[in-house]
């Protein structure tokens, strides 16, 4: 009889990924993969705790599960990801969500398939939750993101900002060998993906643990010898690690988009330096320049936050005068979330919700108006655009090496190709245009 499985993905790309390894694992013990609830006989929440408001919708979707355990007690439910590793969180699980199967966490997140085994030949509840990663890395993914394949350059974060939740839940940086992932890129490419994205959680300190010396720039350098039509991307930056070598590595090698996210969080100084950024605003921007300096058309993309303890109306005037300076082309806005365990977390002077609510707004009304400035100064251009999606109003919907997002109308499928499209219309951040 067919065996059916459901993936719930919460946050970030490396999440997205790691789901591309889960759903290979299950395919490979025989599951298909179906969207609906009813039908499945295992369902994976792979969860984020980046902020609460994450955590809650996953809460959410499991919760609602319950009902459906109780018709189908044979389903099988498991949970695992950053919320489940967090310290103490997989007994939330043992309390208050009895009907889930099997708790894991970040750590063996690749050995879901022995634990499920575990479960099915068991019948019992299996929780499994490690310090230290056992095995990463060596599961290849079932891939569902054509033409973009993610490709992961290294595992955890040993920055500790002080409102981050990632270093404890994703523990030190750990960087796959070069010719692992030179291995994996070139795979993916002559496969025919066409974007290749690198991920990693700071990806500037690649190889800070590798006895062999190689650095970031020296992989950007390395893949430079992958022939072929694509695309490469990577992220996340930190503003304090990015180099003039990797920048001047990225001007050599002409697959790299002209398009880098760099997380500032704050205009204020005094504010990152309670955030251990390790840098400050004239440094940020000084980053930038340099960055401009190698690569003049350059699109810079950013997080931002707001709301961290003790920030002032001074503070966050600050954070709307850089993001005016810098001009990023997207930027994506957050309100500080308090995460137990951090040490933004035990700060006095938390900001009330109130202000929080106002000063997300002004952040992101002027990010607006700055985004849709950069649109509108598309129009009447021609962007060389790699399709991604259909989009059954909108049509066929692809992005341009700096990010711009066009939809426009084609007679055949093509995603996975380069086009050229001529913009004719601007609609807030997308673009509508036609091939040319
Ligand atoms: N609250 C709000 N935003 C956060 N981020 C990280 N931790 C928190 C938090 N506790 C944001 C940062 C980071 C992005 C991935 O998420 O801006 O760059
Ligand atoms: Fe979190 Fe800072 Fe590490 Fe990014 S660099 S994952 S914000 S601790």
């Amino acid at each position: 009889m067919q065996k059916f499985y459901k993936i719930y993905t919460y946050g970030c790309q490396m999440n997205e990924h790691e789901s591309e390894k889960l759903s290979a694992i299950l395919s490979a013990r025989g599951y298909i993969k179906t969207d609906c609830d009813e039908k499945c006989d295992v369902i994976v929440f792979n969860t984020c705790c980046i902020r609460e408001n994450a955590e809650q919708h996953a809460f959410g979707n499991i919760g609602a599960l319950k009902k459906l355990k109780e018709k189908n007690p044979s389903i099988i439910i498991a949970v695992g990801g950053c919320m489940t590793q967090q310290e103490g969180k997989s007994d939330v699980f043992k309390k208050s969500y009895p009907f889930v199967d099997i708790v894991f966490g970040t750590h063996n997140l690749e050995s879901f398939g022995l634990l499920l085994d575990k479960k099915i030949e068991s019948g019992k509840k299996v929780y499994e939750i490690e310090d230290e990663p056992s095995v990463f890395d060596v599961t290849p993914p079932l891939r569902k993101s054509y033409p973009n394949a993610w490709i992961n350059i290294m595992q955890g974060c040993n920055n500790f900002c002080t409102y981050c939740i990632v270093p404890y839940v994703r523990g030190r940086e750990r960087s796959r060998s070069i010719e692992d992932i030179y291995r994996e890129v070139e795979t993916a490419i002559e496969s025919g993906y066409k974007e290749i994205t690198l991920l990693g959680q700071n990806v500037n300190s690649y190889g800070n643990d590798l006895k062999t010396g190689e650095n970031f720039a020296a992989l950007i350098r390395k893949l430079n010898g992958i022939e072929g039509d694509y695309r490469l991307r990577f992220m996340s930056n930190h503003p304090k690690d990015l180099t003039e070598e990797v920048v001047k590595a990225i001007a050599e090698n002409p697959h790299c988009c002209h398009l880098i996210h760099l997380p500032v969080q704050s205009g204020s100084d005094r504010i990152l330096k309670l955030m251990n950024r390790r840098y400050t605003a004239q440094d940020y921007l000084e980053k930038v320049a340099m960055i401009k300096k190698y690569l003049p058309d350059c699109a810079i993309s950013t997080d931002i936050m707001i709301g961290f303890p003790n920030e002032t109306e001074e503070d966050f005037l600050e954070t709307l005068d850089l993001v005016e300076k810098v001009g990023f082309s997207y930027a994506f806005t957050f309100v500080y979330s308090r995460r137990k365990g951090t040490v933004a977390d035990k700060m006095e002077g938390q900001i009330d919700e109130a202000v929080k609510k106002d000063r997300i707004m002004r952040l992101v009304e002027k990010q607006n108006a700055l985004t849709k400035a950069g649109s509108e100064n598309c129009v009447g251009k021609t962007l060389r655009i790699l399709v991604e999606d259909k989009d059954e109003k909108r049509g066929y919907m692809g992005r341009d090496e700096y990010g711009k997002m066009a939809y426009f109308p084609c007679k055949i499928n093509c995603i996975g190709k380069f086009v050229d499209v001529s913009i004719t219309k601007a609609e807030g951040i997308s673009l509508i245009g036609e091939i040319v």
